[in-house]
C-alpha cells in the first residue's frame, strides 16, 4: 500500500479522539474531564475520581453511594484465583502475579467478552476496580509468606487495601487516617494520563474486541517496564545506590555521559514540571510527619536541585515526573520497592477502563494495526540447507 508516515513511538500520531484527560505539557496542566488535578487531589476521593473518569461527570451523592456500594461488593476474589496466586514462586514479582491474575479473571467471567452490552461492561469495570487492591495485597502477602487477609467491606477503598496488606490479626490494625489520605491522593494522581504506553496497550489489544480483563492485563504488562510505571521502583534503587549527597556530582556526570538515565526525570509530554510531582512533593511532607523522614529524601532533593540547574537537563527540558517522589512515600508507607508499580497499576485501572470503554463505544475506531517501512531483502531464491 501507499507511503506510510514513519513515526517510531507514535510521537506525532493521534490514535483516537478522547474526552477523558487533557494535558498541556508545555504549561504543566493536567485535567480529568476538565477538572484540574490539583482540585481533585485536594477535594475528591479516589472512587469519586473513578466515577468521573468513567462517566464524564462528577457523581451526585446518591450516585456516589451506589457506585461505592457496587465496588465494595465485588472486592472478594474467587478462591481459585487465590490458589492460582499461591502457585507462584515465593520471590515472584507482584506485577507479574497481578498481570497473570487479571488475565485469569477473564476465564472466571467468560461473559465479559460480550462487550457490546453496557450493563455487562459496567459489571466488569466495577469488578476490576474492586478486585485490583485485593490482587495487589494478596501478591504482597504471598511475597512475605504471610496468610491472606480478606477484604473488609466496612472500610473505605484505601483503608481496606492497607488492612489487607498490613493487618496481622483480627484486631491489631487500623491505618492512620493521614496515610489513608496520602494513598488516596496518590491513586487520584495516577488515575489517568491519556495515551501513555499502557493506555495505548489497553486500546491496541482492546481494539481486537477481546474482553476487558485481557486488555487490562496487556496494560499491566506495559506498565511493568522501567521506562513507564517501573520507574518509581528504579528511582528508589537509584537513590539507594547513590547513597549520599557527596556522590551526586559523579552520578550526574555518568548520566550526562549517557551511561544511564536519571530515573524519575523527563517525560514524553511534560516539558515543564510534572504537576503531579508538585502535589506528591507536598504529600511527602504530610506522610513524613507521621512516619518520620526517609533519609533518601535529602538525596532526592539535592539531586533535583543540581539537575534543575544543569545545562544538560535544562536544554532537554527534563523535569521531575510523577515517579521521582512517589517511591519515597510508598517506602514511608512500608511498601517494598517491587510493590510500587502495583500501586501505580491500582491507581491507573479506572483510566485504562475509561479508555477501553471510550474505545469500544467509538464508532470511528478500528482494529489497531500500524504500518511499517520494510527494510529487508526481497524476492530471494530459497537455498537448500546443504548449500548454505
Ligand atoms: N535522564 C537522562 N537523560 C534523559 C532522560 C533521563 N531521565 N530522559 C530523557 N533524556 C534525554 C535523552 O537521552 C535524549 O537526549 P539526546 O537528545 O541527547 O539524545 C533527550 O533527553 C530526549 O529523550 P527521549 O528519550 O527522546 O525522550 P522520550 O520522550 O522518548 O522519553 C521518558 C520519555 C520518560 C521515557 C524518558 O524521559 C525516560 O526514560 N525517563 C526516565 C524514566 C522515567 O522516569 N519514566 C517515568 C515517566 S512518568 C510516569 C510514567 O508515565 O510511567
Amino acid at each position: 500500500g501507499g507511503l506510510a508516515t514513519y513515526d517510531p513511538g507514535f510521537v506525532n500520531t493521534a490514535s483516537c479522539r478522547s474526552a477523558i484527560t487533557y494535558i498541556d505539557g508545555e504549561q504543566g496542566i493536567l485535567e480529568y474531564r476538565g477538572y484540574p488535578i490539583e482540585q481533585l487531589a485536594e477535594q475528591s476521593s479516589f472512587l469519586e475520581v473513578c466515577y468521573l473518569l468513567l462517566n464524564g461527570e462528577l457523581p451526585t451523592s446518591d450516585q456516589l453511594a451506589q457506585w461505592t456500594h457496587d465496588v465494595t461488593h465485588h472486592t472478594f476474589l474467587h478462591e481459585n484465583i487465590k490458589s492460582l496466586m499461591t502457585g507462584f514462586r515465593y520471590d515472584a514479582h507482584p506485577m507479574g502475579m497481578m498481570m497473570s491474575s487479571v488475565s485469569a479473571l477473564s476465564t472466571f467471567y467468560p461473559h465479559a467478552s460480550d462487550i457490546s452490552d453496557p450493563e455487562n461492561r459496567y459489571l466488569q469495570i466495577t469488578r476490576m476496580i474492586a478486585k485490583m487492591p485485593t490482587i495487589g495485597a494478596f501478591a504482597y502477602r504471598h511475597s512475605q509468606g504471610k496468610p491472606y487477609i480478606y477484604p473488609d467491606n466496612e472500610l473505605s477503598y484505601c483503608a481496606n487495601f492497607l488492612s489487607m496488606l498490613f493487618k496481622m490479626s483480627e484486631r491489631d490494625y487500623a491505618a492512620d487516617e493521614r496515610l489513608v489520605k496520602a494513598l488516596e491522593v496518590l491513586f487520584i494522581l495516577h488515575a489517568d494520563h491519556e495515551q501513555n504506553c499502557s493506555a495505548n496497550a489497553v486500546r491496541s489489544v482492546g481494539s481486537s474486541q477481546v474482553d476487558p480483563y485481557s486488555a487490562v492485563a496487556a496494560g499491566i504488562g506495559a506498565l511493568y517496564g522501567p521506562l513507564h510505571g517501573g520507574a518509581n521502583e528504579a528511582v528508589l534503587k537509584m537513590l539507594r545506590r547513590i547513597g549520599s549527597t557527596d556522590n551526586i556530582p559523579s552520578f550526574i556526570e555518568g548520566v550526562k555521559a549517557g551511561n544511564e538515565r536519571l530515573m524519575g526525570f523527563g517525560h514524553r509530554v511534560y516539558k515543564n514540571y510534572d504537576p503531579r510531582a508538585t502535589i506528591i512533593k507536598k504529600a511527602t511532607e504530610d506522610v513524613f510527619e507521621v512516619t518520620g523522614v526517609n533519609p533518601l529524601l535529602e538525596i532526592a532533593q539535592e539531586l533535583e536541585k543540581i539537575a534543575l540547574e544543569d545545562e544538560y537537563f535544562v536544554s532537554r527540558k527534563l523535569y521531575p515526573n510523577v515517579d521521582f517522589y512517589s517511591g519515597l512515600i510508598y517506602e514511608a508507607l512500608e511498601f517494598p520497592p517491587e510493590m510500587f508499580t502495583v500501586l501505580f497499576a491500582i491507581g491507573r485501572t479506572p483510566g485504562w477502563l475509561a479508555q477501553w470503554q471510550e474505545l469500544v463505544t467509538d464508532k470511528e475506531q478500528k482494529i489497531a494495526r500500524p504500518k511499517q517501512i520494510y527494510t529487508g531483502e526481497r524476492q530471494r531464491e530459497f537455498v537448500p540447507i546443504d548449500q548454505r
